[in-house]
This record gives C-alpha cells, structure tokens and sequence, in this order.
C-alpha cells in the first residue's frame, strides 16, 4: 500500500502572533501545487484560532501540540480536545518526549487522552522515542514496545489515519539526527507491534513519522527509507524557506 507523505511542523512554544501569522501565509501559499502529500502546522494553542481562520479553503491540516483527556470541567489552565475541534484542529500532538519528560506525562495519561481523541474525532499524533542513556544500553526497542503498549495496548482498533512519530529524545533539537537506517529500524518494528496488535491492514495503513534534527539537508535519504511515512519537523519548521524545501523533498 502506497502511503501518503504527511509532513508535519511543531512550532512549540515558538514565535509572536504576527510571525505565525506571516509564517503561515507563506506556507499556504508555497504550497499550492502541491497535491501528492499532506502538510500540517501544530502551532502554540492562542494562535489557532486566528490561523484556523487563514487556512480556509487551503489542503494545510491544523493540529494542537497537547489536549487534556477530559471533555470539559474544573481544570484551570488545561484545553480540551472539543475546543481544539471547535476552533478548526483536525489532529493533535500526543505524548510528545517533552510532554513526557519535563511535564511528567504518564503512559497512563497518554492512552486517556488518545481514547478522548479518538472519541471526539481528533486524530493522534502519537509520539514515542528512547532517551539517549537507553540507546547505549540498548534498550531502544524495549522502550518503543513499552510506550506503544502505554498509549495504545488497551485499544481494539485505531482509525486508519492514525499517526505514529518516532522521535529519539537525544536527536530532538541536538543537530543529531538518526541516521536513515537508525530510523528504518525503529519504524519497521514499530510496523510490526501494529501488525501484531491490529493486523496486516491497520500496519500498511498507518503512517509513521520520523522526528528529530529534520532539516532540508537530510529529509531526502530519510524519506527514501520504506516505513519512514514523513517527518515531524521542529526547529526547521519556523522558517517558511526549510520547511517549504522539506516539504518539497
Ligand atoms: P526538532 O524537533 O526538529 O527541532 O529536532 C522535532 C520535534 O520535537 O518534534
């Protein structure tokens, strides 16, 4: 099964409004002749509203970085994945190594908000990684399985849309990317684990995204890998000039 390139940018908690909005426009329009691949901006939760807004009528999906696993209700500061599809979010960032790591974020709390996602309609960007320490002790497959089975174990199916991204911790804003065949390692047994759990069809359906370090300079030899599916894109990704020549590999 052919799968569709899904190139994707994480802004985090990146740029003014006035640059997200610029930002945007120029991704809106370098991509207009595009047609063979999906593009997706995940911007900080006040602007998408007003980039919701600027995408009318543009192929550009819009996704949140983080929801809560709750609909609605006493939880100050938090946003809900029913305001996130309110204000025009397709998909939404879950599990993301610096959700995970400097905010704490469970597995337990990962696979309540992908039941909440799932439920309302969202599409998850399920993101696991190992950290550095666990590469060099080999412990890179046992950590993937783990988080897979966190988010995911207790699930029956999961839509064919649904997004896995491969992000090692020690290549996230380092520089260092994952060599092609680093990468191509991981992602064919993160295949396998869905094959395993929800069958041959789901496993070529399912599209898995490498993230960490994705510059115009490397996309092409990542992407050329066959269960490398796209890239989730940070740094690269706040400037329209590397992230249109990463969306034009
Ligand atoms: P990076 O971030 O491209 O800046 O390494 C990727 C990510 O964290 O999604």
């Amino acid at each position: 099964m052919q799968r569709r390139a899904l190139i994707a940018g994480n802004w985090k908690m990146n740029l003014s409004l006035k640059e997200a909005i610029s930002l945007t426009k120029e991704i809106a329009n370098g991509i207009l002749d595009i047609e063979d691949r999906d593009i997706l901006i995940a911007p900080p939760f006040p602007y998408l509203y007003p980039i919701t807004q600027l995408l009318k009528g543009s192929k550009i999906y819009l996704s949140a970085q983080n929801m809560h696993w709750e609909r609605e209700g006493a939880f100050t500061g938090e946003v809900s994945g029913l305001m996130l599809k309110d204000v025009g979010c397709t998909h939404v960032i879950i599990g993301h190594s610096e959700r995970r790591i400097i905010f704490q974020e469970t597995d337990e709390q990962i696979a309540r908000k992908i039941n909440t996602a799932l439920e309302i309609g969202l599409c998850p960007i399920l993101c696991v990684g190992e950290k550095l320490e666990e590469r060099e002790s080999a412990q890179t497959f046992s950590v993937i399985k783990s988080q897979l089975e966190g988010a995911l174990g207790h699930l029956r199916s999961v839509p064919d849309s649904f997004v896995i991204a491969y992000e090692p911790v020690w290549a996230i804003g380092t520089g260092r990317t994952a060599t092609p065949s680093q990468a191509q390692e991981v992602h064919s047994f993160i295949r396998e684990w869905i094959r395993k759990k929800f069958g041959e069809e789901k496993s070529s359906a399912i599209r898995i995204l490498y993230g960490g370090s994705v510059k115009p300079e490397n996309i092409r030899d990542l992407m050329s890998e066959k269960d490398i599916d796209g890239v989730l894109v940070g740094g690269a990704s706040l400037k329209s000039e590397s992230f249109l020549k990463i969306i034009r590999f």
